[in-house]
Formats: C-alpha cells, structure tokens, sequence
C-alpha cells in the first residue's frame, strides 16, 4: 500500500474490482495539461511562503515541463495504480526528480487540485466555443447580409403562415446564439476563481496570478465541495444546443425532397449503403441527438449534487467525467448549404396573404377580428372553388364584404407584404438590414 498517495495507514491492498471502481484517469487525463500548470502555479506560490527553496522550485518546475512534453508528444505512460490525473503526474515527477517530488503536496489536497484543473480546463474550452460561436454567428450575420433578398414561406404550427425574408429566419438564429455567448462570458466570470481550499499555506496571490485567475474564492469548504460552475456551464451547454438543434431540424426539414429550400453540402452529408439516391442529413441529426446526451449529462449531475454533504466527496469525481460540452463547434458546416432561391419563392402561395387580405379590409375602417373572419370566408370560398386565394374575383370577393374593389389586386405581392413589416424586428428589408448591423456591431464588441 505504500506506494498509494494515501497508503500510510493502510496493511490490507486494495482489491483490484476497487482500484477500477475508483479510477477517474480514463477520462480526467485530459486535464493534464490543466494539472501541470495548476502545480507549476503551486510551487511559485510555495516558494513564496518559504515552504519550498528556491532550487526545489526549480528542479520542480523542469519535471513539470518534462511531464508536460511528455503529454504533448503522446508518449506519456499511465501505469496501473495511477488513479487519476493528479497521481499519474505526481509518481512521474518523482521518477524523474527523486525526492523534492514529494514537497509539492505540501499543504495541498487533491481536492484542491481537481477542482483548480477543472476551472482551467473549463476555461479553456469556454475560449475554444466562444470563438466558435463568435464563427458561428458571424457567417450567418453575413449571409443574411448577402441573401437579403430571398423570400420564402414562413411558418407556425409548422402550417404556412406569412411570406419572411430567408434573413429573418437565419438572423432569428444569430439573436439566440448572441444570447447563448453572452451568458458564456458570464459564466467564465465565475469560473475563473482560484479556489482557495488548502492553498491558505501558500502565497495564494501568486497563484492567482501565475494562473491568471481573476479572483479567490472567499470560502475554502465552498472552494472544493461545489461544483455549480459545472452546473451552470451544463446548463449552458443545454441550452445552446436546444437553439443549435432546432436550427438543425429546420434545416433538416428544408433539405428534403419535398421542400427542397436547400441542398446540404456533400462534405456534411452521408448516404445509404441500399439505396443509391439517396442523401442523409447526418450531422444535423447529429447536432439533434448530443443535444439529448448534455441534457441528460445536466440533469444526472445536479442529480448528484442534491442531496450531497458539505465540501468534497467523492461523487464530484463525475463532474471530470468523459463526453463533456463539446458540440457547438458543429453548425458552421451548414454554410455550406445552397438555398434553391426559385424553390423557396414557388412555395409561397396567396393564402399566405390571407392576413394582408384582412389590413386590407382594416385599412378601409373594418375592426381587425371582423377582417379575420371575412378573409377566413374568402379563404373557404377558394378552397371550395378548388383556385387559389388570388384567382377569386372582386364579385366573389364582394359575397364576403361589399368593401372589395378593384384596388385589391394589389394585395397579391409577397414582396410588400414583406415589406409592410417594417417596425424594429420586422421582415421589412430596412428592418432586416438593421438587425444585420445590430450584430455586427454585437459582434465588434465581442
Ligand atoms: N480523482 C479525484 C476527483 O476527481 C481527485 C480527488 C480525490 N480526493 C479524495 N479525497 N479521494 O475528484
């Protein structure tokens, strides 16, 4: 048992089935870069407080380095007893450095460790989606910008509804994933505390700096028991990836035969081993399905969290664990979809201005509910007559409401219906256009 981290008062070994249970290294190894540099931020913070030389310092920090090259060049070796990340590090600087290995524990947990690895590595990846996400939006901010133009149906309850601007579809997205990047940049906030557990004995300013933390938690039981920054992000993770997946069922829809809006690029695509036509959304269902797998990583890990005793217990070690938030560097592929312009306007079809055929009843003093009701009539007419909505006459119009004229004709064009919404948020191309520059200016400040 000596050979343990904690083998001191242990006679009896640990029985293999227990050293499996208890391994975490198979997943937190990927925070060894995020462990060395938590340690080599230690022993500067030990030197400080005079609890290491300067030399072992030294000698510290140049077995750190080896270890860290090691990694890097993938040849790093786990050796069975290496349970997890903090130990496999540990008994290779000690293989390398002898002795002074054994000063940077002092005063240190590997409750400490593991919740400062988690923070860096999370940090990191918070960098790696935020560029993603800043990517993300801002191709489809500038392919708004460039196919301002396209008109296609829009759509509730999944029936048609309105005439909208392809731009108006596509910047919808953008507006819920500035939201998502937002809520990023304040989760970092509180992610990148240094926290304070055993660390009290040594110069905790200088690690704070060295790992460029921006503060210290003030409280060191709430440092190494809580895990809400892991939640939180969780949480996040869900969230942007409801918006990434409903994005991806529309574009999944659009794609199919039977709509036709768009062609999913080759490269983002799969086809069927039996049917030689064939062409499979894959990656969306994809971006669909992780969205699935991180809620349910959200809602299993707070259902750890509940019910849990004050500061470290071992259930945390899941908050490490295998999968991670990763996903959202999916969706810039769907940029390379070509939208079949003449498609999404054919599908535009005049009862979709069954509400422009109200305004314009309204415009001529009718209460609004009554110019539903009397375009819902012109709407059943056509329907019975089996013609489209703009091939009733005035006189059949005029069964429906004296107040049809000749002038009606000119209800019948999707591009002013479109145009007619032209308050803030609006499918008006002068609308459209200010949410495009709303979030480039968004996206300069980012
Ligand atoms: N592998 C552990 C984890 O991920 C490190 C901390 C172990 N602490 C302990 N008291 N056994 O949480």
């Amino acid at each position: 048992m000596g050979s343990k981290l904690w083998g001191g008062r242990f006679v009896g070994d640990t029985d293999p089935i227990m050293e499996m249970f208890n391994a975490s290294i198979a997943y937190d190894k990927r925070m060894w870069d995020a462990d060395i540099r938590g340690s080599k931020a230690y022993v500067k913070a030990l030197e400080k407080a005079e609890l290491v030389t300067t030399e072992e310092m030294e000698n510290i920090l140049h077995g750190m380095d080896q270890i860290h090259d090691e990694w890097s060049k993938g040849v790093f070796e786990v050796k069975p007893g290496d349970e997890d990340i903090h130990t496999a590090n540990e008994r290779r600087l000690k293989e390398l450095i002898g002795e002074p290995a054994g000063k940077l524990h002092t005063g240190r947990s590997r409750n400490d460790q593991v919740v400062t690895d988690m923070r860096l590595w999370l940090r990191d990846a918070i960098s790696t989606l935020k560029r993603n996400a800043l990517q993300l939006i801002t191709t489809m901010v500038e392919r708004a910008a460039v196919e301002m133009d396209v008109l296609f149906p829009g759509y509730t309850h999944m029936q048609r509804a309105q005439p909208i601007r392809w731009s108006h579809w596509l910047l919808s997205h953008a507006v819920a994933l500035s939201r998502d990047l937002e809520r990023l940049h304040e989760i970092r906030r509180r992610v990148n505390v240094l926290p304070l557990g055993r660390y009290t004995h040594a110069d905790t300013h200088t690690a704070m700096t060295e790992l460029a933390f921006d503060d210290i938690s003030i409280n060191s039981m709430d440092a190494t028991g809580q895990r809400d920054f892991v939640a939180e992000f969780l949480f996040w993770a869900s969230l942007c990836l409801t918006h990434l997946s409903k994005m991806a069922e529309d574009l999944m829809l659009y794609s199919t035969k039977e709509f036709s809006f768009l062609v999913l690029s080759d490269a983002y695509s799969t086809g069927s081993s039996l049917m030689p036509q064939k062409k499979n959304a894959d990656s969306l269902e994809l971006i669909r399905s992780k969205a699935g797998r991180v809620f349910g990583r959200c809602a299993g890990f707070l259902m750890t969290l509940k019910g849990l005793p004050s500061t470290y217990n071992k259930d945390l070690q899941v908050g490490g664990g295998g999968g991670g938030g990763g996903g959202v560097c999916v969706c810039i592929f769907f940029f390379l979809c070509q939208i079949n312009r003449g498609v999404m306007e054919a599908a535009l079809s005049p009862d979709m201005l069954a509400t422009d055929l109200a305004y314009y009843l309204v415009r001529k003093g009718v209460p609004f509910r009554e110019a539903h009701g009397i375009s819902g009539k012109a709407v059943f007419l056509a329907e019975s007559k089996s013609i489209l909505l703009n091939q009733l006459t005035v006189e059949e119009l005029r069964t429906a409401s004296p107040l049809f004229s000749s002038d009606v004709s000119a209800v019948w064009d999707y591009s002013s219906s479109v145009e007619q919404y032209s308050a803030p948020g609006g499918t008006a191309k002068s609308s459209v256009a200010a949410q495009v520059e709303h979030l480039r200016t968004w996206l300069k400040k980012q």
